[in-house]
């Protein structure tokens, strides 16, 4: 795993921005899976930026989203798909209908998975995957015990992520307690993962997915298994992390060789 550590917020939205530019101006009809939640936020906005103001294109652009809630349509105001084309599609230059959002309201649910697999594969795979982490270490909505070998298909939230995301809903709302979500090994099939995890409340989480045991208790743990993972994390997400000092002092040599090298030549299908 490459560990990079940002100064602040800012930072890190503009060097998992950089990534994002860099994989589409280099392969323009990229395949990119994306996340909803407050961490990419910073990131989407510093795309809608660059395409405003630089013009960054993604026309050719294709994306999948992790996961959708079960039992609100798409146009309900907390769905992830309402979350997506306020937050990047409405302001970017993207194509609506290569933007994917697992369906939460099909007719059959229990469908919906290998849909989506399927969709994912006729699309050519999804060439880099962002995405956070829940704070009991869940990806997409792999909740812990999740087999690190799942695909898309619905799982039950847990008490402690149903907490974390009540913010999004008012008291009287409903809130779903399902959802659909690609699997762990959708997720590791990507042949780049992007992951994003910023404040004090992601530190634990981040020590655990970086430098813990790989298990299904702990889903994010198992992007220890995928060969090309880039995490990037603010300082106080890092501050629990044991080898801290490591990552720095690689990420400075790394920044030295960037100098020296473009980082779009590091991308391949
Ligand atoms: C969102 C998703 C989730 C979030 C995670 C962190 O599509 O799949 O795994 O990435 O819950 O959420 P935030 O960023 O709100 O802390």
């Amino acid at each position: 795993m490459e560990v990079i550590i940002a100064s602040d917020e800012n930072t890190l939205a503009r060097k998992c921005a950089d990534i994002i530019e860099s994989q589409i101006t280099t392969l323009p009809d990229s395949v990119l899976g994306l996340a909803t939640g407050s961490t990419p936020l910073g990131l989407y906005e510093e795309l809608i930026r660059r395409h405003r103001e630089h013009g960054l294109n993604f026309s050719g652009v294709s994306t999948f989203n992790l996961d959708e809630y079960i039992g609100i349509p798409a146009d309900h105001p907390q769905s992830y798909r309402t979350f997506m084309n306020q937050n990047l599609f409405d302001h970017i230059n993207i194509n609506q209908s290569q933007t994917h959002v697992p369906d939460g309201m099909g007719e059959n649910p229990l469908d919906s998975g290998p849909i989506y697999e399927k969709k994912i594969k006729e699309a050519g795979g999804i060439d880099l995957q962002v995405l956070g982490v829940g704070t009991d270490g869940h990806i997409g909505f792999n909740e812990p015990t999740s087999s690190l070998r799942s695909s898309t298909r619905i799982k039950t939230l847990t008490h402690q992520t149903l907490e974390d995301n009540s913010r999004f809903f008012s008291a009287d709302e409903f809130q779903p307690k399902l959802a659909i979500t690609m699997g762990i090994g959708t997720i590791l099939e990507s042949r780049r993962i992007l992951m994003m995890a910023t404040g004090e409340s992601k530190a634990l989480a981040v020590r655990e997915m970086v430098e813990g045991a790989i298990s299904a208790f702990f889903p994010a743990s198992a992007l220890q298994l995928h060969e090309r993972v880039t995490v990037i994390v603010d300082e106080a997400a890092a501050s629990k992390l044991e080898l801290k000092g490591y990552y720095k002092f690689v990420g400075k040599l790394q920044d030295d060789l960037i100098k020296k090298h473009r980082p779009s030549d590091w991308i391949s299908r």
